[in-house]
């Protein structure tokens, strides 16, 4: 299972998504992969934010490994499951899938917490330290559903 993490910069939300997500997949021993990446490419090769460093690093997660890079149609060859973050990045995404497998993919990754709302994961980058808290608490609820489908799947 390889899994790919989107939003729009690929340095505040898509980056603590990976690093939440490799985190409960030490936590459930699952064998999968796990990157993520921008629709937009302002931020390519930075590192990610450091509100999403810090609040990451609160909850024992490093991601100061990570380096922002640009979504790309191969990935979807890449990636078994593809999650949104935003309906921006859910139709910036499917703009650029080839086929219906491609699109198949592609889910907006709050489907998991909250079916049928078409929910976002609010852009916290202009906000304050409070966006990220929020962010994280989605995103950690959302990984966690991720994750136990996988393990009750195995
Ligand atoms: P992200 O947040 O998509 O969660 O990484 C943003 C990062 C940068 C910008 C917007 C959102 N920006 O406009 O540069």
């Amino acid at each position: 299972m390889k899994i790919l993490m989107v939003c729009l910069g690929n340095i505040c939300r898509s980056p603590l998504a990976e690093g939440i997500m490799k985190a409960k997949a030490k936590k459930y021993n699952l064998d999968i992969e796990v990157d993520s990446a921008g629709t937009a490419a302002y931020h390519v090769g930075e590192l990610p934010d450091p509100r999403s460093m810090e609040i990451a690093a609160r909850y024992g997660i490093d991601i100061s490994d990570q380096r922002a890079r640009k979504f790309r149609a191969e990935d979807f060859d890449r990636f078994d499951k593809i999650y949104a973050m935003d309906g921006y990045n859910f139709s910036d995404i499917a703009a650029l899938s080839r086929n219906g497998k491609d699109l198949e993919k592609l889910q907006m990754i709050l489907d998991t917490t909250h079916p049928g709302q078409n929910k976002s994961v609010p852009d916290p980058y202009y906000g304050g330290k409070d966006g990220f808290n929020h962010v994280f608490k989605l995103l950690d609820d959302a990984c966690e559903v991720i994750a136990k489908n996988i393990s009750n799947h195995k």
